[in-house]
């Protein structure tokens, strides 16, 4: 391998009806009784040798475009939605090496519960698996867990930090050697090794000890996106992995940069915190393929745009139906505010210069990358290059077997010959793999 080697990971966007009705959707992507598309895509990511698969979830009906949900339902833009922690364990029992990380909100769970579970996680996949760390981001969810509101984002982040520490000392209340399984006298574990916490905090409290050993790979491994200050110092304090929601190399160097320095703030080796940044690729054969594609797919989006906007309705609350498409963002940005996903909203206001609507819909806010394999590999390391390390998380709009093989079997063999990325995990571990490199 390289000197500097680079980590993959995979942002699969729901436990959710993919793309059902396009060419190559093929069986299985249809229901949720169907989940034979995820195990194939998990067992090609393994294949690959990628760290991880990061499992979204959002858990409510939307309507935040139009007031109902008809956009939604019409074009199965987020629901339905199974749950992940379902998915995850069902993807540890098809794989054995790569990191299985569902998505699990501080809003939603109780600290116990959600502690047990991906503690359970990880014993079942024997170290593989991971909590990706949400505060929730819609109202909608939150009314359906009797509440009538979200906290506020700052409220969010401070609830979330004890949380986090709560969870962290429930996973810690089982000693690395309480297990002795001493037949002579009879003696599973050592109970003076497996102790209360008494966390009386400020909104959560638990006695503890969980009753769930320790896990396999010593910690389940955390990941978070927080691009907001207040996200980032969250992220560099817990977050074994946090995901860069940015799109130029400059950008990525900046947030790189200061979540390393946050981490070292919080009494943390920088190097501790592994930074993955979202990307979408469009790969064909050749340079033109692959170019043709993309432009084809965006000539689309601009022609009918109803499922972008009922997404963007979705991560910021804002009803894009009152808004005029054709008209520059500048002139509507009165409109534009969010107590949701602050990241996307400010993304989207950054790069609109002075476009329409429509035209910065239908772009990414991180970086669209299209090429050969061998186009889009060069590329890749050009930026990591310019950040300094660690990596990528793969973000792609249609889920099929023959997208994501593009990129398993065509760009990651590219990778691999220029020595970019592993070739075989080092570990049966999630963790131990992550911090490999
Ligand atoms: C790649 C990625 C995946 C995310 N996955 C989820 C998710 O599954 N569920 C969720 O509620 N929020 C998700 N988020 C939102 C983040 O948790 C966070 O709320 C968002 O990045 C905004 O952070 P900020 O409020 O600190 O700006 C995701 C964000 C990114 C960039």
């Amino acid at each position: 391998m390289s000197a500097n080697p680079f980590h993959l990971a995979w942002f699969l966007n729901g436990f959710k009806v993919q793309t059902w009705n396009s060419t190559w959707a093929g069986p299985g992507g249809r229901h949720l009784n169907a989940p034979a598309l995820y195990i194939d895509l998990a067992r090609s990511l393994e294949r690959a040798g990628f760290d991880y698969i990061l499992l979204e979830d959002s858990s409510f009906v939307p309507d935040g475009y139009g007031g109902t949900s008809e956009a939604y339902l019409k074009n199965a833009v987020m629901v339905p939605k199974g749950d992940p922690a379902v998915l995850a364990s069902l993807l540890t029992q098809a794989t054995s090496r790569l990191g299985i990380v569902p998505t699990l909100s501080t809003s939603e769970y109780p600290p116990y519960l959600l502690a047990r579970l991906v503690a359970t996680l990880d014993q079942v996949s024997n170290g593989r698996s991971g909590w990706n760390v949400v505060t929730g981001s819609s109202d909608r969810a939150a009314q359906n867990y009797g509440l009538d509101t979200l906290p506020l984002h700052a409220e969010r982040y401070a609830r979330a930090d004890e949380f986090a520490d709560l969870v962290t000392q429930l996973w810690e209340s089982w000693e690395q050697d309480a297990i002795v399984e001493n037949v002579a006298t009879n003696t599973y574990a050592d109970y003076k090794k497996v102790n209360p916490i008494d966390f009386v905090g400020k909104w959560y409290s638990s006695r503890g000890p969980l009753n769930v050993p320790r896990s396999p790979q010593g910690l389940p491994v955390k990941v978070q996106a927080g691009g907001s200050p207040a996200g980032r110092n969250f992220a560099s304090k817990w977050a074994d992995t946090i995901i860069g929601y940015v799109r130029t190399p400059e950008q990525m160097k900046e947030y790189r940069d200061d979540v390393r320095a946050r981490a070292i703030e919080h009494g943390r080796n920088p190097d501790d915190v592994k930074v993955l940044f979202l990307v979408s690729v469009t790969i064909g054969a050749t340079d033109d393929e692959a170019q043709r594609e993309f432009d084809a797919g965006r000539a689309a989006s601009m022609a009918n745009p109803e499922s972008e906007l009922a997404m963007m309705g979705f991560t910021t609350n804002i009803d894009f139906s009152r808004l005029d498409l054709d008209r520059p963002v500048a002139e509507q940005s009165a409109d534009l505010k969010t107590n949701g996903h602050k990241s996307v909203l400010d993304a989207f206001l950054a790069r609109a210069g002075s476009r329409t609507i429509r035209e910065v819909l239908v772009e990414k806010a991180t970086p669209e990358l299209v090429g050969s394999p061998d186009s889009v590999a060069a590329q890749l390391d050009e930026i990591m290059q310019h950040v300094g390390g660690d990596g990528f998380l793969f973000n792609q709009d249609a889920l099929t077997r023959h997208s994501f093989s593009t990129i398993t079997d065509g760009l990651v063999p590219a990778l691999q010959r220029r020595g970019l990325v592993r070739r075989e995990y080092s570990s049966a571990y999630l963790r131990q793999n992550l911090f490999e490199f």
